[in-house]
């Protein structure tokens, strides 16, 4: 067999390089040549201690920072996922809040088909009509990874989706992250910010953020038995 040539491989899901930023009024800069690449689909999880600069980055891959330093290339459209729901979700139902994500360029029928299907893939099927006031926090954070999947996004950014949760809708929005980044079919990318070493055990890779730069793509279990030691 010939060896294989990189055109062979697909393109990284998402590739940053050597990217920097500062915050404005800051000296010390967030982000300092930090570099990420995720190879694949699948479920890939950032920790690192408070301040280390894993939201900045999460917001410059977003596209919601400017890009003062290095370059992002991303093969799918992203989404992110905030750690507070109730700042994501604007609208008052769970259908309404769904079709401010579907393009709004589709016929109404098509339209209102992606909602119930965005619904039935995060386990809230029939709940278009439902308050959003009256969802438990995790159908809350279920409802805003329905909104991105609603908008057709393949790179899905969470940071630490689950940090308000109770430890059942944890594992819910955990088990849903890791089926919809491991299925057969059209399986999306997740970047995940955590804080909580017993989920590094569920990812496919794990890297530690140290002073605004990225380390290796390690075993999740591997780096949370490093850092609980
Ligand atoms: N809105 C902001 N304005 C000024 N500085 C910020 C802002 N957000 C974060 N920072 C600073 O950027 C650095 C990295 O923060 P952040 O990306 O939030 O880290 P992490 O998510 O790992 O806790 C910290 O020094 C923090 O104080
Ligand atoms: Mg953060």
């Amino acid at each position: 067999m010939p060896p294989s040539s990189p055109s062979a491989a697909p393109a990284p899901a998402l590739e940053a390089e050597d990217i920097g930023y500062t915050w404005p009024g800051r000296d010390q800069p967030a982000l300092q040549a930090c570099n990420l690449q995720l190879p694949d689909s699948g479920l890939w999880m950032l920790v690192g201690s408070n301040g280390s600069g894993k939201s900045t980055l999460l917001r410059l891959i977003a596209g919601l920072l400017p890009l003062q330093q290095g370059r992002i290339r991303a093969r799918v459209r992203s989404a992110l996922v905030f750690q507070n729901p109730d700042h994501q979700l604007l609208l008052p139902s769970c259908g309404s809040e769904l079709l401010l994500a579907i393009d709004a360029s589709l016929g109404r029928g098509e339209r209102e088909l992606r909602m119930d299907r965005a619904l039935e893939q995060v386990g809230l099927a029939g709940l278009a009509d439902r308050p959003i006031h009256a969802l438990s926090g995790g159908q809350k954070q279920r409802l805003a990874i329905a909104a991105a999947l609603a908008s057709e996004a393949g790179l899905l950014l969470l940071d630490e989706p689950t940090a308000l949760l109770d430890p059942t809708s944890q594992q819910e929005v955990l088990a849903l992250i890791r089926r919809l980044t491991s299925r057969a079919e059209q399986p999306l990318t997740a970047l995940w910010i955590t804080h909580r070493l017993e989920e590094l055990a569920r990812c496919d890779g794990a890297a530690l953020m140290r002073d605004g730069r990225l380390g290796p793509w390690q075993s999740g279990a591997a780096l949370a038995r490093r850092l609980a030691a």
